[in-house]
């Protein structure tokens, strides 16, 4: 077993048994180590610390230490092309790697400057930033955040210009009536920031009409900030969302050979129109004698085709349920996926539209319905 292979363990989307058990054994240390972190802390320091959970949390800390070894040096070794010292650079400045070290070295070195256990048990409150590296919506977090980063940061600039104007507005009014609360421009900035973002603790509040008037203009422009900060970030994410099924549908209509033949423009216009469904085995696609509303085409797996004298069956590649679309008679046969199997699928409308604009995927689609009409049994 190389090096490489043991680095590879550590990629949170490998499938191997390795990297599994990798995972299992990570996240319960992760687990058992805040528990232990958590009680430490809660220990007075004339208590001291139960040696059980320090020996946890000691144990914890020296297998997050080895990751980050074997994270380093591999870093260097599956990067490609291989470039030990930018990989090496890469990976320590990165956000995961610096939680790495901090997670490896934190509670050690802390230990080791003689800082009390209670206390430097509270590093270990940090290992838990180690599992965004395991949870998908963290990088989509990151990602929505950086493609919407200048309108994120234009509302930000308003929210920075309605709190300075709205801080000396209040501090020009307010300040003769209440110089505790408003004397200063820092102590009415305090105001409007709780103001702003409608925490309102109510500890400064303005006594004059005009300064009242302020307070409500501020007040509706907090809720307009953040409405704004709501909006953009909900589209932000459903671009995000909308953008990866694209490209995983993409992925999948390449693999189907009719769509492949016609090539990448064709595929990226018809995966707009197509919808992945993963159906487990033994589930039933369709019953003869329903009508017909949609078409599906194989990614992966099997299905059957309940024909008489011998039922049919279809595989990757193949498509079905088009008989009923092109006629708009009922469903021919029933079809039952015989294991668990990938499609996509394309409704009636689209089913219309695709004939409309590619002509030739119909042609070929229909001359395959012709074939197989001549099969099937009436009755
Ligand atoms: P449809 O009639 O809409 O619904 C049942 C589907 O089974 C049908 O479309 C075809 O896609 C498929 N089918 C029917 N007969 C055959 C056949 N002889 N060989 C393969 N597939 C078939």
């Amino acid at each position: 077993m190389s090096f490489a292979d043991v680095a590879s363990v550590l990629d949170p989307q490998a499938r191997s048994a390795g990297a599994k058990s990798f995972r299992i054994v990570h996240h319960t240390a992760l687990a058992l180590g805040l528990i232990a972190a958590l009680e430490t802390t809660l220990r007075s320091a004339a208590a001291g610390p139960r040696p059980l959970f320090v020996a946890i949390e000691l144990a914890v800390a020296a297998l997050f230490l080895c990751e980050w070894i074997v994270r380093l040096v591999g870093a260097a070794q599956l990067s490609v092309p291989p470039n030990r010292p930018a990989a090496h650079r890469r990976y320590l400045l990165s956000f995961l790697g610096l939680v790495d070290l901090i997670s490896g070295w934190g509670l050690p070195l802390a230990l080791l400057l003689g800082v009390p256990v209670e206390q430097a048990a509270a590093v270990g409150v940090l290992w838990s930033l180690k599992l965004t590296r395991y949870v998908p919506g963290f990088s989509m977090i990151g990602r929505v955040l950086h493609n919407e980063r200048s309108s994120l940061l234009s509302v930000l600039a308003a929210f920075g210009m309605i709190l300075l104007l709205a801080a000396t507005g209040e501090y020009l009014v307010e300040g003769g009536a209440q110089p505790a609360n408003f004397g200063s421009l820092p102590a009415a900035l305090w105001w409007c920031i709780v103001t702003l973002t409608t925490t309102g603790y109510g500890d400064a509040i303005p006594a004059t009409a005009l300064g009242r008037v302020v307070a409500g203009l501020v007040m509706i422009l907090g809720i307009a900030v953040f409405a704004l900060w709501a909006g953009i970030l909900a589209s932000g994410f459903a671009a995000e969302v909308r953008r990866r099924d694209f490209l995983r549908t993409w992925s999948l209509v390449a693999r189907v050979p009719l769509f492949r033949a016609l090539g990448a423009g064709v595929i990226a216009d018809v995966a707009r129109m197509l919808r992945p469904r993963q159906v487990p085995g033994g589930a039933m696609l369709m019953r003869k004698g329903d009508p017909g509303d949609c078409m599906f085409f194989i990614v992966e797996g099997e299905v059957e085709v309940a024909i008489e004298p011998h039922p049919v069956r279809l595989a990757a590649g193949d498509f079905l349920g088009e008989m009923a679309l092109i006629t708009g008679e009922p469903r021919r046969a029933t079809v039952t996926a015989m294991k668990s199997t990938q499609l996509l699928s394309l409704d009636i409308a689209d089913f219309r539209a695709v004939a409309g604009q590619y002509p030739e995927l119909t042609q070929a689609i229909e001359a395959e319905a012709a074939r197989r009409a001549a099969q099937v049994l009436p009755g």
